[in-house]
C-alpha cells in the first residue's frame, strides 16, 4: 500500500522552501512509486491573505494544498495549539509515513510535535540554525523542532556545529545546502522581466534601497519603530526607498499613525507585500537591502547585494562571515552609518556559498528516497 509523506507549509517563508522539494519529488515520481511512497501538501493556514499566500503558490507552481487546516492568526499559544490539534486530527484520520517541516515558524514546531507524538518521523528542512536569542519566537521553534526530528537537513555549516554541540547523533544530520536558493536560481530570469520598477516609478539606472521589517522586536514597540522609520525616511532624500509593508507592521503603523512620517518624503514608497518575482527583481537590482528577514539575508548574499540586517544577532552567520550582510540592529545611528558605507562603496563583495547551488531540492529528495528516516 502506498504511504504518504506530508509536506507541511504554513507561512510565507515556507513556500519558497517547499517549491523546490515539490519539483524534485515530481521529477522522481517513478522512484517514489517503486518504494510505495507518495506525498501531499498540508497547509496549516497560518498565512492566508492573497498577498501572503495564494500569490506564492501560483507564481512558484506549487500545487493546491491537499489539506488546509485553516488555523488563521492568533497569539502564539492559540495559533500553535490550533495547529497541533488540527494536524493531529488529520494524522489520526489519514496517517503519514513522515512529516517534512520547513524553517522556524509556528506551523513548523506545532506539526513536528503532533507527528512525533504519534510515532511519525519528522524531517526538518533548515535545521540547526541558532541565533542564541530565546526572546525570538523562531529560536524556540527551531530548538523544539530539531529536538523532535529524525532527519535534520542543514543549510550552512554552523547548523551542523550547533546540532553536534547539542548532542544530536551525527548520522541524523545532513548538510544539504539552502533550498531557498533553488527557488531563487529558478525564478531569477523571470524576475528580471518584472515591470515592478516602472510601476513604482523608479527610472532605469536610478539607485534605490529595498526595506522590509516585520520582526516583533522591531515593529511591535512604537519607541523602536518610529526612530527607525524616521531614519529611513530622512535618508530617502538621498536614496529612493521601497518598503513593502508586512501585515504585522501595517497594523502597528496604522495604530500609531506612522504613515504621516512619509508625507514629506516622496522618495519613500510604502507598498503592499510583494509577490515573489517582483520582490526578487527589486532585491537583485537594489543598491542595498535593509531587512530583518532571515530569508532576505540569505538571498542578498546569493545575489551579492549589500544587506543591512536590522537585528543584533543572526542564526545565519555565513551571511555575515562570507556574504554581504552586516548586523546593524535597530539603532538609527548604526543604520545611518551602514547606509553611508554602502553609498561610499565600503562593503565586502561576498563569496559564493558552498552548496547554495540550486540543487538542494534534489539532495533532500535523495534522502527521502534513501529511507533513512524510516523506523528501524
Ligand atoms: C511569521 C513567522 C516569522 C516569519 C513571518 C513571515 C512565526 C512565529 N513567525 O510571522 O518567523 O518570518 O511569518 O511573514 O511563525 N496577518 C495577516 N494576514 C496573513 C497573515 C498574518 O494580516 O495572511 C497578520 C495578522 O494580524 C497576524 C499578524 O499578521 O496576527 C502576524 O502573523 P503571524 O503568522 O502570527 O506572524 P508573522 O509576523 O507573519
Amino acid at each position: 500500500m502506498t504511504e504518504m509523506i506530508d509536506l507541511v507549509a504554513g507561512a510565507r517563508p515556507n513556500f519558497m522552501k517547499l517549491a523546490p522539494v515539490v519539483r524534485a519529488l515530481k521529477a522522481n515520481s517513478k522512484a517514489l512509486a517503486e518504494r510505495n511512497l507518495s506525498w501531499r501538501i498540508v497547509h496549516t493556514g497560518q498565512h492566508y491573505d492573497q498577498g501572503m499566500n495564494d500569490v506564492f503558490f501560483s507564481e512558484l507552481g506549487i500545487p493546491e494544498p491537499d489539506v488546509n487546516l485553516n488555523v488563521g492568526s492568533g497569539s502564539h499559544g492559540t495559533q500553535t495549539a490550533r495547529i497541533l490539534e488540527r494536524y493531529e486530527a488529520h494524522l489520526m484520520e489519514n496517517g503519514s509515513a513522515a512529516t517534512v517541516v520547513f524553517g522556524d515558524v509556528n506551523s513548523t514546531a506545532a506539526c513536528a510535535l503532533a507527528a512525533v507524538k504519534l510515532g511519525i518521523p519528522v524531517v526538518h528542512v533548515e535545521a540547526g540554525l541558532r541565533s542564541f536569542d530565546r526572546s525570538m519566537p523562531e529560536e524556540i521553534n527551531r530548538i523544539v523542532t530539531d529536538a523532535l526530528s529524525r532527519v535534520l537537513l542543514v543549510s550552512e555549516p554552523s547548523g551542523v556545529e550547533n546540532l553536534k554541540r547539542e548532542g544530536v547523533d551525527r548520522k541524523k544530520i545532513h548538510l544539504v545546502g539552502n533550498v531557498m536558493m533553488d527557488t531563487l536560481a529558478h525564478e531569477l530570469p523571470k524576475a528580471r522581466g518584472s515591470d515592478i520598477l516602472s510601476r513604482l516609478d523608479i527610472k532605469p539606472g536610478e539607485p534605490y534601497a529595498l526595506v522590509t521589517l516585520h520582526r516583533p522586536a522591531n515593529v511591535d514597540d512604537p519607541a523602536v519603530l518610529k526612530p527607525l522609520l524616521e531614519c529611513l525616511a530622512g535618508f530617502s532624500k538621498r536614496l529612493s526607498m521601497v518598503f513593502p509593508v508586512h501585515p504585522r507592521t501595517r497594523k502597528a503603523m496604522d495604530e500609531y499613525g506612522f504613515q504621516s512620517l512619509f508625507e514629506a518624503h516622496p522618495g519613500f514608497r510604502c507598498v503592499s507585500p510583494l509577490p515573489y518575482r517582483d520582490n526578487l527583481c527589486l532585491m537583485s537590482g537594489a543598491k542595498v537591502v535593509l531587512t530583518d528577514s532571515g530569508g532576505m539575508q540569505e538571498e542578498t548574499t546569493f545575489l551579492k547585494v549589500p544587506c543591512l540586517t536590522l537585528r543584533n544577532n543572526t542564526e545565519r552567520p555565513i551571511t555575515v562571515e562570507m556574504g554581504t550582510s552586516r548586523l546593524v540592529g535597530n539603532d538609527p545611528e548604526k543604520v545611518h552609518l551602514g547606509l553611508e558605507d554602502v553609498m561610499e562603496g565600503r562593503w565586502p563583495e561576498g563569496k559564493d556559498i558552498p552548496l547554495w547551488d540550486g540543487k538542494t531540492g534534489n539532495r533532500i529528495v535523495e534522502i527521502l528516497l534513501s529511507g533513512d528516516w524510516q523506523p528501524n
